[in-house]
């Protein structure tokens, strides 16, 4: 698919990753509806900025974790624009707790935001992209933004990693009920960017990278970058392109435990 004057929902889209991929779809020409939750003047700013590239721009504001809230979302992109082409599922938690801990209230929450959101996310985006024109034979894109917690067992993430390995088989799923209309891909990013409370030019962030096979972090750009290219690639779906310097050959390096067992 030829990103230029397609419509691309980001959700989570004001700062972070999914800003990013928001701005590197807007650079490649695509109008973008950029979702935003809580970070209202971030996601003001993504929206300044990509409407400076020349494209169109939505901002919407839901709460992923209310079913209804998703709906209302859809049917601001359907009034505004009528139809869809990109999706991508960024808009995540990311919660430690260690097991003994988790909270039913907490259960559900990770995996009505993590897991539930994109499968109704998907769900709405597919019929907005049967009303794309599809003359050219070009299918509709989901992108799910996964990690390795998906595949590999992280002490201390127990919702989160089942949320994520959810994401995951759902991406086959929807890959092969959905098609030949819509492709599903997924993309798991390794160290890219720290979580809340380490700085990206720490130590702690540097030994992050250092673990890894390519001995480096990477850059939100690089995740753009995969985006553009399974935008552009009409011949893949149900694919997993881990953009993580190596990491899922090594793991993330975890203690057995993962440290948290004397926590709980
Ligand atoms: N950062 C990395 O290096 C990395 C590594 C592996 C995988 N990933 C995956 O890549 C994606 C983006 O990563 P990130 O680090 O940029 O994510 P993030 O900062 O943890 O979260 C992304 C966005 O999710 C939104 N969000 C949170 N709760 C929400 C809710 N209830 N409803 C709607 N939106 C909500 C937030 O929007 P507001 O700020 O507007 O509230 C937030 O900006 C995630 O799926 C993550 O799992 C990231």
């Amino acid at each position: 698919m030829d990103p230029r004057g397609k419509i691309a929902l980001v959700t989570g889209a004001a700062r972070r990753l999914g800003r990013a991929i928001a701005t590197t779809l807007g650079r490649a020409g695509s109008h973008i509806v950029v979702h935003y939750s809580s970070s209202r003047q971030e996601a003001e700013e993504t929206t300044a900025e990509i409407r400076q590239l020349g494209v169109e721009v939505l901002l919407e504001r839901a709460d992923l974790g209310q079913p209804e809230e998703v709906d209302a979302l859809f049917d601001a992109v359907g009034e505004r624009f009528g139809s869809l082409d990109i999706l991508v599922n960024s808009a995540a938690s990311f919660v430690r707790r260690p097991f003994a801990r988790i909270t039913v209230s907490e259960w559900d929450t990770v995996l009505a935001l993590n897991l539930r959101a994109p499968f109704l996310c998907t769900q709405r985006s597919a019929a907005l992209m049967a009303a794309s024109d599809r003359s050219t034979g070009e299918p509709g894109l989901v992108v799910n933004m996964v990690d390795l917690s998906a595949v590999q067992a992280w002490p201390g993430y127990a919702h989160h990693g089942v949320s994520k390995a959810g994401l995951l088989h759902l991406t086959n799923i929807a890959a092969r009920e959905l098609a030949p209309e819509v492709r599903v891909n997924a993309i798991v990013p390794g160290p890219i960017l720290p979580p809340t409370g380490m700085e990206v030019g720490s130590d702690e962030w540097h030994r992050h990278g250092m673990r890894v096979p390519l001995q480096r972090t990477g850059s939100p750009e690089q995740v753009g970058e995969a985006i553009l290219f399974l935008t552009r690639n009409d011949y893949v779906t149900g694919e997993t392109i881990f953009v993580d310097g190596g990491e899922h050959l090594v793991g993330t390096g975890h203690r057995a435990d993962g440290g948290v067992r004397e926590k709980s």
